[in-house]
């Protein structure tokens, strides 16, 4: 079969729970307020909670931001001495710890998991307050990253979670409502890049562990530039609610931006979040009123998509050349499309970057755009002296 082709579940549903979608990714950083400011400046998102010594929590604080249900929280140490955090940020710089997944029982999810090879990072615990009761537990996953499980947190009355303490951060930022509030909808995906030769072990860790099946695949003889190529394996839960393509570098005559990543970050980690909206259109240019800059695409790519458009039954509802305008991707079968678009690095060690996606009746993950995509990132590595 073609090898983008999804493949759904087959066979009864797992014991282990049912998956409803990703909770809220997080950031371990050096100084979580500006951090989050940054992304309250630029991507319009909002405070909405807050932990730190002002909720009587001594050694961490935690700021979180929000944009529809897309939250991100940023973490950093309080105190000197911090050494679990320390070694985080010398060996991999600002960047996701923590990528969250809302499940409908914690304790079976966990139990199944550690006893398939995930390594538990904190056994199932508990937070309550006026609000309500919400249970959680953490997992480990590729490189220092972890997996935290969240049950009861969409009945959970208060600010975010419990022993959060609620931020009215819409009228606390006055830059907030000067430029246009791009509206995000939720995570669409997260992906981890591995080392060399890592992917399919690591594609088979979730099989094992939170019984996910492969949910769409390319390979190097698909999808490759004249300096190097890409493997990926997508990973989903039997409701395909959660998606984590796992990338791993092929090596052409040059090195695979996939391989920069890992030498920067130190080994494997999380190299981009796709944030899924309702209309690009709207979010991509007030995204660019707030600065937040994109890579750009050649004219020839929309030259060559219009051709190939007009050998298809599909209708693309938006203006070409309005997307054009702004480098937006269109990807296509026959049935439906998906338009998405790619952030420059968001931080000063390549790559970690965020991409911004609607799907128009088309679950896949943009395979006909990755050469053009590629091009434009290699473009920018030559720049950084890294390929
Ligand atoms: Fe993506």
């Amino acid at each position: 079969p073609p090898s983008t082709m999804s493949t759904h579940a087959t066979g009864p549903r797992p014991t282990n729970g049912k998956f409803a979608g990703f909770h809220s990714l997080t950031f371990w950083c050096g100084n979580a307020f500006q951090s989050a400011s940054w992304y309250g400046a630029r991507f319009g998102m909002t405070r909405v909670a807050y932990r730190g010594l002002e909720t009587g929590d001594r050694s961490r604080v935690k700021h979180v931001m929000r944009s529809g249900n897309v939250f991100f929280i940023f973490e950093s140490a309080l105190n000197p001495g911090d050494v679990e955090m320390g070694k985080w940020l010398q060996d991999h710089g600002d960047g996701v710890k923590d990528v969250a997944f809302k499940v409908d029982n914690v304790q079976s999810v966990y139990d199944y998991a550690v006893s398939h090879g995930a390594k538990s990072v904190k056994e199932v615990w508990e937070e309550e307050d006026e609000g309500g009761k919400v249970i959680f537990a953490t997992v480990s996953t590729y490189g220092d990253t972890t997996h935290t499980l969240v049950q009861g947190s969409d009945d959970y009355k208060g600010a975010f979670l419990p022993n959060f303490a609620a931020v009215d951060g819409a009228s606390e930022d006055p830059l907030l409502h000067v430029l246009p509030i791009p509206q995000l909808s939720f995570v669409d995906h997260c992906v981890g890049n591995q080392g060399d030769q890592q992917m399919v072990p690591v594609a088979e860790f979730y099989e094992k562990a939170f019984n996910f099946h492969r949910f769409w695949t390319v390979d190097d003889k698909m999808i490759h530039t004249e300096y190097s190529s890409l493997r990926s394996i997508v990973m989903t839960d039997y409701d395909e609610k959660v998606k984590m393509p796992i990338n791993e570098p092929a090596n052409g005559k040059r090195k695979s931006q996939i391989q920069e990543f890992v030498d920067y970050h130190n080994g494997a980690g999380v190299q981009h979040a796709a944030l899924n909206v309702e209309n690009i259109l709207q979010t991509v240019p007030a995204l660019k009123a707030r600065g937040v800059k994109f890579l750009t695409i050649p004219k020839a790519y929309y030259k060559r998509l219009a051709e190939r458009l007009a050998a298809s039954p599909v209708n693309i509802a938006e203006d070409l050349a309005v997307l054009e305008e702004h480098n937006i991707l269109v990807d296509f079968d026959d049935q439906g499309y998906l338009l998405q678009i790619f952030t420059k690095p968001l931080e000063d060690r390549p790559t970690f970057f965020m991409e911004i996606i609607q799907r128009c009746n088309h679950e896949g993950f943009g395979a006909g755009n990755f050469k053009a995509l590629f091009e434009s990132i290699e473009h920018e590595q030559a720049k950084r002296g890294n390929l």
